[in-house]
């Protein structure tokens, strides 16, 4: 199994602080944002991780993360020249992913979690994790049948048929790569990985995990703040 993070993006909505910086260098409390998803990945059993960036920052990234030793892995780099998408980040990662599985998690995206048993017995397919939020027009939502098996994934629904939002976390087979490729852009021109699923889910061929761990997708100020404070309160009480 290999690891991607998609750490590119525009961060539109941290503005102004996304003028200078991108997001995942952003503090989240004590560390910049990217130590959490690699962090994830890291104790999730994937060592061999491809980071994907913008062209503008890439230094930084080098700079702050180098070879990966520091954190028991080894990190790749690929620059994204324009944020296309999340389902791009398998065709841009396309020689790294080679004829491997592979685990892509977003950069902004923020677990306490171990997903090592799920990600240990993934053979083929694809897997995702929904997880029961209160405002689920923000991410790509689940529809369930009466037996709460998965029937189709909404972006960003006005009118969500549930409250299970899709996490930053996908894993997926070789497969992902020629999938991403058939792709067409949505209305606001990315590939979209809500199709990319809904592709498997056709097929039957995507798992569907409800998951209950702590989880926050950063990308905006509100969210950054609730999860820094998160953050600094587990510190002082690991502090006593
Ligand atoms: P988003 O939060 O959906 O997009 P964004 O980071 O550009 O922010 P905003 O909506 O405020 O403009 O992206 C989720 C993660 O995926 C984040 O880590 C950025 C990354 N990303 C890419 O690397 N490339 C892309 O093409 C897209 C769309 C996102």
């Amino acid at each position: 199994m290999k690891g991607i993070i998609l750490a590119g993006g525009k961060g539109t909505r941290l503005r102004p602080l996304t003028i200078i910086t991108c997001k995942q260098l952003l503090p989240v409390y004590d560390k910049p944002m990217i130590y959490y998803p690699i962090n994830t990945l890291v104790t999730s059993g994937i060592k061999d991780i491809l980071i994907i960036i913008a062209p503008e920052y890439s230094g930084h990234f080098l700079n702050l993360l180098g070879s990966g030793k520091e954190f028991g892995a080894r990190f790749s780099y690929a620059i994204q020249d324009e944020p296309r998408g999340l389902a791009d980040a398998f065709i841009v990662g396309e020689d790294f992913i080679d004829n491997d599985n592979v685990t892509l998690i977003l950069g902004d995206n923020i677990f306490e979690k171990d997903f090592s048993t799920e990600i240990g017995s993934f053979k083929s397919g694809g897997m995702v994790f929904a997880k029961k939020v209160s405002d689920p027009e923000r991410f790509g939502v689940v529809e369930f049948d009466k037996k709460m098996k998965a029937t189709k994934i909404v972006e960003k629904p006005k009118d969500p048929k549930s409250d299970y939002a899709v996490v930053g976390l996908y894993v997926y087979d070789k497969n992902v790569v020629k999938n991403a490729k058939n792709l067409k852009p949505s209305d606001r021109r990315e590939i979209e990985i809500t199709d990319l699923n809904n592709l498997y889910l056709k097929e039957d061929n995507l798992k569907v995990n409800i998951f209950d761990g702590i989880w926050e997708d950063a990308g905006d100020f509100d969210s950054l703040l609730r999860v820094s404070n998160y953050m600094a309160g587990k510190a002082a009480r690991i502090k006593g």
